[in-house]
């Protein structure tokens, strides 16, 4: 399999969390971290296979670096990549909005033609609304570190065992 690039954003470290614990549960395979804080957009060309975490803001917001990034990353190239997805928000205090912005990540992905994989069941979880919400399923692996930490970890793994097979 070749190389992963894997680029997150965190106000205050649960997505960065979780991005480190996906690099070292994927130890065997070598997996590039990026803080998109950091990031410019010319690196994409090394990597075909690539995975975006993001954490929601605000009422439905993208994180900020994330958000200060956006302009950027609607003109990147993404076609012929392959992109998995994984969000962190509160679906209790945040039911209205609930990873809000996994779902405007994958509507500029899809729409700067990358091929996305990594649908998530929404079965186990409680909000009223998410754009990260598509026909019935997450558009990536949904996390929440305030109300449900204690599930992340097998979240992820099994996660993880769906994805690979999908990157070339
Ligand atoms: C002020 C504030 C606004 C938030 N807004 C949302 C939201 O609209 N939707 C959501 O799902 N989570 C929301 N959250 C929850 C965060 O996304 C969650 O705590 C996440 O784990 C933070 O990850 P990070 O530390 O990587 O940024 C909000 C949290 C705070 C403190």
């Amino acid at each position: 399999m070749s190389k992963i690039a894997l680029v997150y954003g965190s106000s205050t470290g649960n997505t960065e969390k979780v991005a480190i614990s996906i690099q070292n549960q994927l130890h065997e395979h070598q997996v590039d971290l990026y803080n998109v804080q950091n990031c410019g957009t010319e690196f994409y060309i090394d990597y075909k296979n690539i995975i975006f975490g993001v954490s929601t803001w605000g009422e439905g917001d993208l994180q900020d670096d994330w958000e200060s990034y956006e302009n950027k990353f609607l003109n990147i190239d993404l076609k012929g990549k392959t992109v998995a997805l994984f969000g962190l928000g509160d679906q209790e205090e945040y039911s209205d909005n609930y990873l809000d912005a996994m779902g405007t990540l994958y509507d500029i992905v899809l729409k700067n033609g990358a091929r996305v994989v990594g649908m998530w069941t929404n079965e186990g979880y409680e909000f009223n609304e998410s754009t990260a919400l598509r026909d019935g399923k997450f558009v990536g692996l949904a996390l929440d570190e305030d109300n449900q930490s204690k599930l992340t970890n097998q979240r992820v793994t099994q996660w993880l065992g769906e994805i690979l097979p999908s990157f070339g």
